[in-house]
């Protein structure tokens, strides 16, 4: 527990200012968990709630650092008409314990500044409302006001932190990797083009800004694979781009994807391990910093995934092979729109299936067929079904979550393969890999807003990412 001065982090003195500014400015998550009353505190925020008795005058007041508010205590003679639900406010008073059972803390106020005032007549969120997801997805400006949506981003704050903590303290180095390239490394045409203005204006005689066509990343795994060749561990997590039906559930066009690259990696269980631990130690240290903001969604969007989550956590995840799933598939109960057929592609409602099959937990499924898979795949050279040793992780509610595999390290066969798909003088640089120093290798990646669904139970992936382009017409 934190004691007075433990919880006075964000506690700042201005010793020139007059004295009425001198006082401390307090965050509302330090002012709550103070264990003493302090004198002479400042807080900044946007106002909740007002509520006005006849003695006294009670205000509610966020700033982001919490979804608790902070209570305020005030003499009626300090209201004024522009403090109202919403407008930006600086309460200078003193810390003292509360009265109330439900809250540790309040601050009686001597001094209440508004800052910045809310017209709450056309301001589209309204006071005590437990607005809907879809209402507030019109304004991806204001909706970060909401109790979901900060708790949400606090939520992706902290994970970020966690999966970089998780390769960090597991001897991986970070990489950051273009996001402007020339490779379209999952081979699936779904690309974002990039030219400059210029270019796009003079489509006749056209020159490339960088002499060949570039394109916004799909995926940083071929360049962490250069990285592998001398790091051994890397890992990148940044902004990928796909040029696909971005009006889907779990598809957006710009979306994080985590990616390791792990060399001295003979083995699919090997990779499989990186990313049940990832899942696991993300999601332990997410539950333990963030347990009220989580709690929200356990509470009020998807009851159900609390349990999903412990039960994710206790077990061991669940291995099949493509061959076994189709297998499954065929035999299963329920009729398809997509016949299951061995050769084809998983559709959502065979990973739906696969996984509640399974016992509703997450689901690895190995060694899809070669022909389905990108060139940088490891050819598994069986037959008569040819695979490679391809992995996803098919979780449930969501589908895959991550793609992985062994790549490719054995030059002849890279070879051949590219040289199959015309693409042998594009990936000189990559055969190069596997010339000097070639080792046995794999990775994988996990779509991060697919992974805050996933824990928080959010059904529209657009509820997870800051800024929503709900319609093409929106974008800030
Ligand atoms: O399965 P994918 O396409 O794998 C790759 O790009 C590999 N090169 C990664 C690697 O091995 N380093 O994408 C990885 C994950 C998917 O499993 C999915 O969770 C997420 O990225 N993803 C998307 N998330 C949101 N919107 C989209 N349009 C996505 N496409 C993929
Ligand atoms: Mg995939």
């Amino acid at each position: 527990m934190l004691g007075v001065w433990g919880g006075w982090r964000g506690l700042r003195r201005c010793a020139s200012l007059p004295r009425a500014q001198r006082a401390a400015r307090l965050r509302v998550r330090d002012a709550l968990v103070a264990q003493e009353p302090a004198g002479e505190v400042k807080v900044q925020g946007w106002v909740r709630s007002v509520r006005r008795q006849k003695e006294v005058l009670f205000l509610h007041i966020n700033d982001g650092s919490s979804l608790e508010n902070l209570q305020v205590v005030a003499d009626p003679s300090l209201e004024n008409r522009d403090l109202t639900f919403g407008s930006a406010v600086e309460v200078q008073g003193k810390l003292v314990k509360s009265p109330h059972r439900m809250q540790n803390m309040e601050l009686k106020a001597e001094t209440i500044h508004v800052v910045g005032p809310c017209d709450t007549l056309s301001f589209p969120l309204k006071v005590k409302e437990r607005h809907p997801l879809e209402y507030v997805r019109q304004f991806p400006h204001l909706r970060c006001r909401t109790n979901t949506l900060s708790s949400l981003l606090r939520i992706r704050s902290e994970a970020t932190a966690a999966i970089h903590s998780f390769f960090q303290d597991n001897g991986y180095v970070h990489i950051h990797t273009p996001i402007i390239t020339s490779n379209d490394c999952e081979g699936a045409g779904e690309l974002f083009q990039i030219e400059t203005s210029n270019e796009a204006k003079e489509s006749e005689e056209k020159t490339h800004f960088f002499n060949v066509p570039a394109f916004l990343t799909v995926s940083g795994q071929l360049h962490l694979e250069v990285m592998a060749g001398a790091f051994t561990h890397v890992f990148t997590f940044g902004p990928t781009f796909r040029a696909e039906d971005s009006q889907s559930r779990r598809h957006l066009a710009e979306f994080y994807m985590v990616e390791a690259e792990l060399s001295f990696t003979e083995s699919l269980q090997d990779v499989m391990q990186v990313m049940e631990d990832l899942l696991k130690t993300t999601t332990n240290r997410v539950l333990s910093k963030c347990p009220r903001d989580v709690e929200l969604f356990h509470k009020y969007i998807a009851p159900a995934q609390k349990d999903r989550l412990e039960q994710m956590l206790k077990n061991k995840f669940v291995t099949i092979s493509y061959n076994e799933a189709v297998e499954i598939l065929k035999q299963a109960p329920q009729t398809f729109t997509f016949k299951p057929e061995w050769g084809c592609d998983l559709q959502r409602e065979h990973e739906k299936y696969l996984v509640k099959h399974c016992g509703e937990v997450p689901v690895f499924v190995l060694n899809y067929p070669y022909d389905l898979k990108p060139f940088y795949m490891r050819d598994n050279e069986d037959g008569p079904q040819h695979t490679v040793a391809a992995v996803d992780l098919l979780v449930p509610g969501i589908g895959e979550l991550c793609g992985g595999s062994l790549r490719e390290e054995r030059l002849p066969l890279l070879q051949s393969r590219l040289q199959r798909l015309g693409l042998t003088d594009a990936y000189q640089w990559y055969l190069d890999l596997r010339k000097f120093g070639s080792v046995p290798h794999g990775g994988f990646g996990m779509g991060f807003e697919r992974y805050l669904q996933y824990i928080l139970g959010v059904d529209n992936i657009k509820d997870v990412i800051p800024f929503p382009r709900f319609s093409h017409s929106c974008l800030l």
